[in-house]
């Protein structure tokens, strides 16, 4: 339906994994929406419900008093069905029999390639703000919920900390993250870890290094640490780790695995303030008649780079980090 006729209204979903700042997002794409005379549209349940109608007119008080909160109003999910044409196809219809001219998705990168393909294939409007608390969407620095995620993890990680230390013990903490080593990295730094495991090493000879590192630690006379794990596509993985490193080198750690505790929460003011900023703009580039596009953050500034650009290219861990958490850890 691209034209050269201004925009009337926008729907909103979630998709994917929820994200604390994901309601600060939704509020800031309803509101600025309202604020430009538009009707605006809550979709809940995600594609699913996109596909059962399961939407409704927003106004204002719709999204009051949810700046603050976790998780997200209009509900998620990750739905397989918009993984074909057919449905992307429906969906548009659907949208059209509601008069709705255009979607705005909140999500990670799953979520953006039903978005971009329901735009190219349908000649639909559709925007991307990245919301996943993995920070895993290439071309942007940052995604909504990432910040919370990982003051959480770092709150769990303190709190461990004291019970290493009173026992002289390792313990390896699980973060969330699927492919994507970013929570990790910036819990391993900020949480003084010894090491951190990344995907993509956790089957090279991890257990030999971590059992190098730790004895090392221990004859420099640190008696306690804290090793952080990426779970990767392999959530659960650190028990493994850690039966191994037992029957290979007599260390004896503990394993916290964080799980969807990191998902969970209010929101920092970091997800808010960005959450807000995204989700003006989504409308904004909606209402300049852009579309197929992901919000995202570029050298600190917020930008809207093509789908195509992005998708189905992946950050890269940086070493470096992974070198500096080894080096502050001495
Ligand atoms: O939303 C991202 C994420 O939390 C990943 O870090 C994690 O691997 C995955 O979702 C877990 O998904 P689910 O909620 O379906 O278990």
């Amino acid at each position: 339906m691209k034209n050269n006729k201004r925009i009337q209204s926008i729907a909103v979903l979630c998709s994917g994994g929820d994200a604390p700042g994901m309601n600060a997002a939704v509020r800031a794409v309803v509101r600025y929406g309202i604020y430009e005379k538009l009707d605006m549209y809550g979709v809940y349940k995600g594609y699913s419900g996109l596909l059962e109608g399961n939407l409704e007119k927003m106004s204002l008080r719709s999204v009051a008093n949810i700046i603050q909160r976790g998780g997200t109003i209009l509900k998620t999910d990750r739905c397989k069905a918009f993984f074909e044409k057919k449905a992307r196809q429906e969906a548009t219809h659907i949208l059209h029999r509601k008069s709705i001219d255009a979607l705005v998705v909140i999500g990670g990168d799953g979520s953006y390639m039903g978005a971009h393909l329901m735009d190219i294939e349908n000649s639909y409007p559709v925007i991307g703000i990245p919301g996943t608390i993995d920070n895993d969407i290439y071309g942007s620095e940052y995604t909504i919920g990432f910040d919370t995620a990982v003051n959480t993890a770092l709150d769990a990680i303190d709190r461990i900390r004291d019970t290493a230390n009173s026992h002289d013990r390792a313990f390896l903490v699980e973060v969330m993250g699927r492919t994507s080593a970013e929570i990790a990295l910036r819990v391993g730094v900020s949480g003084g870890a010894e090491t951190i495991v990344v995907p993509e090493k956790a089957n090279i000879n991890i257990v030999g290094e971590l059992s190098v590192s730790l004895k090392k630690s221990a004859a420099q006379g640190k008696l306690s640490s804290i090793v952080i794990v990426a779970e990767g596509d392999k959530p659960g993985i650190t028990y493994r780790i850690a039966k191994e490193l037992k029957n290979r080198s007599g260390i004896d750690a503990r394993v916290a695995i964080l799980g969807h505790i990191q998902r969970g929460g209010r929101p920092s003011a970091m997800d808010r303030f960005m959450a807000s900023l995204m989700g003006a703009k989504a409308v904004e580039c909606l209402l300049q008649g852009k579309s197929d596009l992901a919000i995202g953050v570029e050298k600190n500034q917020i930008v809207a780079l093509p789908f195509s650009k992005i998708l189905g290219k992946h950050k890269k861990t940086d070493e470096k980090l992974l070198k500096l958490v080894q080096i502050l850890a001495a």
